[in-house]
């Protein structure tokens, strides 16, 4: 990628609006928030500003922030004893294994509103801004995210239709929100908006299939429940160029999401 975004400035961004606490669930939050984490969604949300609006302003790099503390919450309770049970995380000890239950769902919680306390420090005037703002909630919670998580833990896949509904909201929607929150940030057009988050969408099921297909060894729902891999495969290339003939139709340089699209094809972690 052209002057990319470096995964060492999104982590200097995380520091910016980190607590200065120092107890046992600060340390814990600290442990997941940097441990190797691959920042896709900040890197997609600051590349989208940047490719609408010229440059990264405040109110990306404070979006970006939010967006990483929710998606590591987000890991952090996915890996808990009630949810998937998880003892690793990227290669380390998972949150609770290394700090207590207590002490991971607390920092859990702690990321979560850390967000909030993150969006409400940004130029909450901008209309844009604000509705970037209410879409990241929006995508988080139980329309979204939680919504995806809640699907995945309590129903049935049976069909590639369910195998679908849950990516699309466990994975897709904060990979919508990063998008989304993007664009907005940068002052895109509702028309925009609404193509970013259409690519978005289908980045982020095409991100969970092949998140399923290094996950095969793993004893959780699975699009490997309904289809094969290689049918599986093509599913993926499917919905990549989807994606390119999306971000043929806007106005701005994408070459950066195609990139990104292309990378997750062939990714192994
Ligand atoms: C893992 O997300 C969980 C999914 C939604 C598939 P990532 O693959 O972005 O995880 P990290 O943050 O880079 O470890
Ligand atoms: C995670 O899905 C989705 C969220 C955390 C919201 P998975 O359970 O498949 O993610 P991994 O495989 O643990 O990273
Ligand atoms: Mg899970
Ligand atoms: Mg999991
Ligand atoms: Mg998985």
């Amino acid at each position: 990628m052209k002057n990319n975004v470096s995964v060492e400035a999104i982590e200097e961004i995380l520091r910016d609006y980190f607590p200065k606490t120092c107890d046992k669930v600060t340390q814990a939050m600290e442990y997941s928030l940097f441990s190797g984490g691959k920042r896709i969604r900040p890197m997609l949300l600051l590349e989208t500003a940047k490719a609408v609006g010229g440059r990264i302003n405040e109110g990306a790099k404070i979006m970006a922030a939010a967006l990483e503390y929710v998606h590591t919450y987000s890991l952090i309770h996915d890996d808990l004893p009630c949810m998937d049970n998880d003892d690793l995380r990227r290669g380390k000890r998972s949150c609770h294994m290394q700090y207590g239950e207590a002490s991971a769902v607390l920092a859990g919680d702690a990321l979560l509103n850390l967000a909030a306390e993150t969006v409400l420090e940004g130029p909450l005037a901008n209309k844009k801004y604000l509705a970037a703002c209410k879409y990241l909630f929006n995508m988080s919670g139980i329309n979204g995210m939680v919504h995806g998580q809640s699907l995945d833990l309590f129903t049935e896949t049976k069909t590639v239709d369910d195998a679908n509904a849950v990516a699309l909201h466990k994975t897709g929607d904060l990979i919508r929100a990063s998008i989304v929150c993007g664009a907005l940030c940068g002052g895109a057009s509702d028309e925009e908006v609404k193509i970013f988050d259409e690519i978005a969408s289908k980045l982020g099921v095409c991100y969970q299939v092949i998140d399923d297909m290094l996950d095969s060894e793993k004893c959780e729902k699975s699009f490997l429940d309904v289809m094969s891999e290689r049918a599986l495969k093509e599913y993926a290339s499917k919905l990549t160029y989807e994606i390119k003939e999306l971000t043929a139709r806007l106005p701005y340089d994408t070459s950066y999401l195609e990139e990104i699209a292309d990378k997750n094809l062939v990714r192994n972690k």
